[in-house]
């Protein structure tokens, strides 16, 4: 039986001890049963398969990546087939789900599977073991062992956070380490010992479909709520105010130009970009930053030279000087909408900007680039488009 962490909020013994029960049985009659990397209704679990899936639904919904994933799993069946596969394969695998440290953690990850398996004979059996695995986290390693292992793993994503808040009624913000280990204790004494893997699937379903972020259906929707006859929240009405995250200072915008330099044949330079940093190992046009905003007021510019570098890759150095030099002029597109692109730490707005090269411009500059061992390709939109990895964003410009 769950006992209560004396430091958890005060909860009646028997709603912790039915809370799992209650879960279980929404679960069967409400919960998702076809998803196509689900294990539950197997024997023989497979944790590659919940591995690949957790890190595509880390930032991702359900719809989203379901065509991704089967596409991935006929092209990499088995971990031997996506450690041996070359980053590009993966890369374009992956092009359109966005975060792509995702994919390269997968990438890396598989490599340190094969090793693992080599070693062992077979996956990691444990959380703390998958927790050591490139792109596995705490929440993410504890489906892997529920869900892939049939063991006993706990999860405390995002949803559950969500239905552990209200259901609870805590009201201290979750950005926090202390309110994160209080969520983590709470989950871990919910969580049964012997239906973790179903326990974990019910409470994310729960959460994306009832107990949803913005339009809470505890009494409107199809499916009913299993929590709310001692849901805080509903009892208070304050479903919409949990889980409560302190407001951030807002964050800071970078504005750049995307250079899509024509050729005399009416190509464009492309450009992959270092394997570290934002859209790793894809292929991009050449980026030019102009300023960062903080609100309105300009934190730093390119005339800092500390900013200039860090910021800017080799190739688009030598680029940039290269325009200079040839007094090549570069002025925003008038016609193209400029994008606005949000990351973890800053807004990034793009504008386009045409430039047009003669035959002997484009002779030196790619002098100039063969001399640092860039890698690049000429091509038209559409077949960059159609052969390269290219970051979501960059495809949203051309469409
Ligand atoms: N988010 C993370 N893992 C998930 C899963 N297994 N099902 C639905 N949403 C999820």
């Amino acid at each position: 039986m769950p006992t209560t962490d004396p430091q958890i909020i005060d909860i009646k013994k028997t709603s912790i001890n039915s809370f799992a029960p209650r879960l279980l049985t929404w679960f069967d009659d409400y919960g998702r049963h076809d998803l196509p990397w689900q294990q539950h209704k197997t024997n023989l679990p497979d944790a590659y398969k919940v591995w690949i899936s957790e890190v595509m639904l880390q930032q991702t919904q359900v719809v989203t990546v379901i065509p991704y994933y089967k596409r991935f799993m006929q092209s990499f069946p088995t971990v031997n087939e996506l450690a041996n596969a070359n980053w590009d394969t993966v890369a374009e695998h992956w092009a359109g789900l966005g975060y792509y440290a995702r994919a390269r953690n997968l990438h890396k990850g598989a490599k340190q599977l094969v090793d693992i398996i080599n070693q062992t004979g077979h996956y990691p059996q444990t959380v703390a073991e998958w927790e050591q695995i490139s792109g596995v986290g705490r929440s993410t390693a504890g489906a892997i062992v529920a869900m892939g292992l049939h063991d006993y793993g706990v999860i405390c994503d995002g949803n559950v956070k969500r239905v552990l808040t209200r259901w609870a009624g805590i009201e201290d913000d979750i950005t926090k380490a202390a309110t994160t280990k209080q969520l983590w204790a709470l989950a871990e004494t919910l969580t049964p010992k012997d239906a973790s893997g179903n326990f974990a699937q019910a409470m994310m379903d729960m959460g994306a479909t009832v107990c949803n972020r913005t339009k809470p259906a505890c009494l409107t929707g199809d499916k009913p709520c299993p929590i709310q006859a001692d849901c805080i929240a509903f009892k208070q009405n304050k479903q919409l105010n949990l889980p409560f995250k302190a407001k951030k200072k807002p964050k800071p915008s970078k504005h750049s130009y995307a250079l899509v330099i024509n050729n005399p044949q009416g190509k464009s330079l492309w450009l992959k970009r270092p394997e570290t940093g934002i859209w790793g190992g894809l292929w991009c046009l050449p980026l030019k930053f102009i300023h960062k905003l903080q609100g309105k007021k300009i934190v730093e510019d390119v005339n800092s030279d500390a900013s200039y570098e860090k910021e800017l890759t080799t190739a688009e150095q030598i680029i940039d000087q290269f325009l200079q030099n040839n007094s090549i002029d570069i002025k925003a597109d008038t016609q193209t909408k400029q994008l606005k692109h949000t990351l973890t730490h800053f807004h990034w707005h793009i504008t386009t900007c045409h430039i047009n090269l003669n035959q002997q411009q484009q002779n030196k500059l790619n002098k100039l680039l063969a001399n640092a061992h860039i890698s690049l390709y000429w091509l038209d939109v559409e077949h960059a488009q159609k052969q390269l990895a290219l970051p979501a964003v960059i495809n949203k410009i051309f469409s």
